[in-house]
């Protein structure tokens, strides 16, 4: 989703943006553009271009000395794909960037006359137009008479062009992370991986609150003009974490980091091989008196909340019911005070799952993020966090986030069975000794890698796909199906394997790819009998499973055997398997799987 970046200080801007928009690329985009003070003089000038990063580039001046400017990544939501559309937009004196959407354009452009000054589609350029009417050559009063006429989620960097080497910015709902740092100057991005090359260290722009930058530094005030603390955060990451690495695309990259992801998510949190969150500040007190679970996520974290339900439910007996962050808010939350809201979420940021918990608070004291993004806002929203530490997630299809986010749901499971009274404190030592090998198993699942690569050779002209699997072995399948339709745009679905006959197998035809995983075994062997189901009608089946080999050509044309684990652990193999058979389904339709078509990392509108 849309990117923000922003720089003055005293180095070139227009390297220091351009690059910034190149970092923010995997957040999803369609036209990107940059704005910055000609020569340093009152004068800015714009280029933009319904294009990536290096369609900018290419229209860029090559000696740019402006040492202030803005830049922008859109990711269309109110008109098309245009370069009109673009930010940055100019009106008058107003130059603008914006992430999020004013739900009132149509009423403040008529209220405030604005529509003759328009030459968009945008509801970004209504917001440079306001600005621009109230601007009386005090950027600052400017942006307090405007601020509170705008309804909905905005993050805007301004550059007024009667003040040069000025950065103004103000921010609802929609991210916006800063930093000062020393010989170089401020920075201003959506997220930190825009500016990671120069700081480790940043803030979390408060909302309602006027950021003022300069070569010198940055100033806070509140809309009543009260000067504000600046509060750092840091990340143990560096830029590295978010290259490639040798690898060709990230998506493969972050899906070998899961070993390392998921050693770093549980290992402190076992301790004595019993779940150990006190570093969490998360007491036994959230658990202790909790009647059922609602988790509230979309997409892949979603995926990983369904995994995290089966397990909780089948194993433990808690009722859990996992809503889609989006239909939350339109049904009527079955929830009480003791109801713990789990809100799960890569960024942090997506707003349907921000909006649902918002929700849920209003219900219930026991709401839980189990969140990536340091200070994310998912993260500081939430009663508790509870940190996933996959490293900085770059690709667009969630692998190593998905993983450790299923780790963290077994963590949880687990504190949850013990306080509860639900299991015994041997059980889930049994358990958790369990968990902790799942890197190994990853690691050893990974060796997998040609051989997924190969089979997928047959897939890459179909139209269709289907994964089925009973119990964790549909849920994950869930997880697997999304993952090919998002990056090789060949539909997959899902089927509880059970299901098939009442409907779906009518869809299966000769060739027509099926991913079966039969991985549990009080379900074994009915699974085979499914998968004997659609081979008899054509399919081109690969089998994911535990036995060591599968000669019966009657149920799968590809075996893929996993490493041999408890029922409840086979979830980790099994969806590598999926992410590599996505993968590489990808690259074998010549599609870039780190930036599928239409699709943003990090989904910031409703
Ligand atoms: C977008 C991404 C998905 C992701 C979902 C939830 O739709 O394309 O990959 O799973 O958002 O994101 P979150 O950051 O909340 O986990």
């Amino acid at each position: 989703m849309c990117g923000i970046i922003g720089f003055t200080g005293k180095r070139r801007a227009q390297e220091i943006l351009l690059n910034g928009l190149a970092r923010l690329e995997y957040r999803g985009y369609d036209s990107a553009g940059i704005a910055y003070f000609r020569d340093d003089q009152a004068h800015v000038s714009i280029r933009k271009t319904a294009g990536k990063v290096h369609d900018l580039r290419a229209v860029c001046d090559k000696d740019n000395e402006s040492h202030c400017g803005i830049g922008h990544t859109r990711w269309a939501t109110h008109g098309g794909v245009s370069t009109a559309n673009a930010h940055p937009h100019r009106i008058g004196k107003v130059s603008l960037i914006h992430n999020g959407i004013i739900e009132n354009y149509h009423e403040l452009c008529s209220k405030y006359d604005l529509t003759s000054t328009l030459m968009s589609e945008t509801d970004t350029e209504v917001a440079a137009a306001l600005f621009n009417k109230l601007y009386d050559g005090d950027p600052i009063a400017c942006i307090k008479k405007a601020t509170p006429l705008f309804v909905g989620s905005f993050a805007f960097c301004i550059l007024f062009s009667d003040h040069p080497g000025e950065i103004f910015a103000i921010r609802n709902v929609s991210p916006m992370v800063a930093t000062y740092a020393e010989g170089d100057g401020a920075f201003i991005a959506s997220d930190l991986t825009a500016f990671i090359d120069y700081s480790k260290n940043y803030f979390i722009v408060p909302e309602y609150q006027i950021l003022h930058m300069t070569k010198d530094g940055i100033d806070l005030q509140d809309l009543n003009g009260k000067p504000q603390e600046i509060t750092y955060l840091s990340v143990d990451w560096d830029v590295t974490a978010a290259e490639k690495e040798g690898y060709a695309h990230y998506m493969i990259k972050e899906i070998h980091e899961q070993p390392q992801a998921i050693h770093r998510t549980i290992d402190a949190r076992i301790k004595d091989s019993l779940p150990y969150f006190e570093d969490d500040g998360i007491p036994d007190s959230l658990f202790s008196d909790v009647s059922d679970i609602t988790i509230i996520a979309c997409g892949t974290a979603m995926y990983a909340g369904m995994v995290g339900k089966t397990l909780m439910q089948n194993k433990f007996g808690i009722g859990v019911n996992v809503v889609v962050a989006s239909e939350f808010r339109y049904e009527r939350p079955v929830i009480s005070e003791h109801t713990l809201v789990i809100a799960v979420s890569q960024s942090g940021e997506t707003i349907d799952t921000l909006e649902a918990l918002w929700l849920a608070k209003k219900h219930t004291e026991k709401t839980l993020a189990v969140v990536n993004v340091k200070g994310s806002t998912i993260a500081r929203e939430s009663h508790y966090v509870f940190y996933t530490h996959a490293g900085p997630e770059i690709a667009v299809a969630s692998t190593k986030a998905y993983s450790v986010q299923v780790a963290s749901m077994y963590l949880l499971a687990a504190k949850l069975g013990l306080v509860l009274g639900k299991t015994s404190e041997d059980a889930v030592k049994e358990f958790l000794d369990g968990l902790r090998c799942v890197p190994d198993l990853i690691e050893k699942t990974l060796s997998l890698e040609s051989r997924a690569s190969a089979l997928t050779k047959r897939m890459i002209n179909a139209e269709h796909a289907f994964y089925i699997g009973r119990g964790l072995d549909y849920t994950l399948s869930m997880e697997g199906a999304l993952k090919l339709k998002e990056i090789s745009y060949i539909h997959a679905e899902a089927y509880a394997a059970g299901e098939l006959k009442h409907g779906t197998i009518a869809l299966v035809s000769e060739g027509v790819p099926v991913i079966a995983v039969a991985t549990q075994s009080g379900v074994y062997s009915k699974v085979i009998s499914n998968i004997r189901e659609v081979k008899a009608r054509g399919a081109y089946v690969i089998l994911i499973s535990k036995d060591r080999k599968i000669s019966d050509k009657s149920i799968c044309d590809i075996h893929l055997s996993i490493p041999d684990v408890r029922d409840e652990l086979a979830v980790f193999p099994s969806v590598v398997i999926c992410q590599l058979i996505a993968y590489y389904a990808s690259i074998g339709r010549g599609i870039n799987p780190d930036q599928p078509r239409n699709l943003a990392k990090s989904v910031t509108v409703e």
